[in-house]
């Protein structure tokens, strides 16, 4: 389908699949990026939609390793259709869907119900993962390689681990030939228990069962050496310990094909969010304290599990920024801690959150923009690099932010069904301006300025 050209001027414009940084102009058409640099006028063609980029950045769309849609199944806590909405607005032009529905994505048939679905309801990209096992039952190796051949992107049983060693090393030895990854969910159950908070004071104070570190740090050294022993393509799913960090680290200088991604709230609030007060220094349990809204897994943490998750995704040891978006109904939250379901709703938050690291220098603009386009493109392959790239002749999947828009967060106003966020009410400086998918501007946001169309002159 032909779409109109636009063209965004004056914009800095980074593209960290070609190392470039610089203000400019960038215009797309039919669907693709035709140029990017500086334009002059008579490179715009007559009626180009001219977009006023002054003071916004221009990056590939992000792409999203990890969220629940919740379709087929549980429509109730979202759609693929409200989902979508979601990631336009947050500037994902990709999304990767878990398959933890109802019936899992453990067949061809549901791989198209995605697909097909995806093509009618979704404006961004959507990626099906397929399952690894059986229903996501933990026994039986699914038939990966029908999933494949249906066109999954990657394999997962998130939301469970693949907690059978010898499947999960069945599961890696196939990723290879396959050329895709298993992303496990690491939790050690044995050791997590009952638990519904990390593990350490704040747990105690409350009188909330824990979760220690090490129920996902022993499911990654399991995992790595698994990788290890097949050459497997192993991907760690929402890494959130200072402790899993080096195991990371130490399996990639060994050249093992290991991955790992990071969420954003795993960087920036920690397990004193549990106690109310939106994580203001408290030594006492306020009165939002128990905020179901803060229960994930895995879930929040310490201060120097965020310090070094920083430095993990600042020196690319963690390849990514995944969202983790898990939407839930109000009942499912508003309950005990102990009863609630665990999941934050990220999409509309994740860049704003991801933005105070780069507003306070401890990630620059231009690895946030690395890990949230180029590091997740290169865990599903290099078939989906030019959904990464500024590249002329690549995909016009486009986000163009406001790094400095200050928004307060305010559920009501989510696309997402999924209203279960701890950072309702907070200010968050950043925001999406608009979003573009294959040439077609699917999201229009506070702070766009199209100029009138380009006439004959
Ligand atoms: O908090 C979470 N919610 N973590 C997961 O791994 C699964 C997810 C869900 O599906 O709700």
């Amino acid at each position: 389908m032909e779409t109109e050209s636009i063209v965004i001027r004056h914009a800095r414009i980074i593209d960290p699949s070609r190392q470039l940084d610089r203000v400019g102009d960038i215009l797309l058409g039919n669907g693709e990026i035709v140029a990017a640099g500086r334009l002059g006028l008579d490179r715009i063609p007559e009626g180009a939609r001219v977009i006023d980029g002054t003071g916004l950045v221009v990056a590939p769309g992000f792409i999203d390793l990890h969220c629940h849609l919740r379709e087929p199944g549980f429509e109730y806590k979202e759609t693929i259709a409200a989902g979508a909405k979601a990631a336009a607005k947050g500037g994902f032009t990709t999304l990767c869907a878990m398959p933890n529905t109802d019936p899992p994505i453990d067949n061809a048939a549901m791989v198209e119900f995605i697909h097909q679905k995806a093509r009618k309801e979704s404006a961004v990209r959507i990626l099906p993962i397929g399952c690894v096992t059986k229903g996501r039952k933990g026994h039986e190796l699914s038939e990966m390689e029908e999933l494949a051949t249906a066109g999954v992107a990657a394999f997962s049983d998130d939301g469970d681990p693949v907690y059978d060693a010898n499947l999960m090393k069945l599961a890696l030895t196939y990723s290879s030939d396959l050329g895709l990854v298993i992303s496990n969910h690491c939790q050690e159950r044995s050791l997590s228990c009952n638990g519904v908070m990390a593990e350490g004071p704040v747990a105690t104070h409350l009188g909330l069962d824990g979760i220690p570190a090490a129920a996902e740090e022993a499911m990654i050294a399991r995992d790595i050496a698994l990788a290890e022993a097949t050459g497997g393509r192993l991907h760690v799913a929402h890494l959130s310990t200072v402790g899993s960090v080096p195991l990371v680290r130490e399996a990639k200088d060994r050249g093992l094909l290991v991955t790992a991604e990071v969420c954003p709230h795993h960087l920036t609030v920690t397990d004193q969010w549990v106690l109310g007060a939106k994580g203001a220094a408290s030594v006492a349990a306020g009165g939002l304290a128990y905020d179901t809204s803060t229960k994930v897994y895995p879930p929040l943490r310490a201060q120097s599990d965020v310090e070094a998750l920083i430095v993990g995704l600042a020196d690319g040891v963690i390849d990514c920024i995944a969202t983790d978006h898990a939407p839930h109904d109000l009942t499912s939250k508003q309950v005990t801690y102990q009863e609630a379901a665990f999941g934050i709703s990220v999409l509309e938050t994740a860049l704003g959150s991801m933005l105070q690291l780069v507003h306070s220098s401890k990630l620059s603009m231009a690895a946030m923009i690395d890990r949230l386009t180029v590091g997740p493109a290169n865990v599903l392959g290099e078939k989906y690099a030019d959904l990464a790239s500024l590249q002329p002749g690549t995909p016009a999947d486009i986000v163009i932010f406001d790094p400095d828009q200050e928004w307060t967060v305010d559920t009501s106003e989510f696309a997402s069904k999924g209203k279960n966020t701890p950072l309702e009410g907070t200010t968050l400086k950043g925001r999406v301006v608009a979003t573009i998918v294959a040439g077609n501007l699917v999201y229009e946001g506070p702070g766009l300025k199209i100029q009138e169309a380009r006439g004959r002159t």
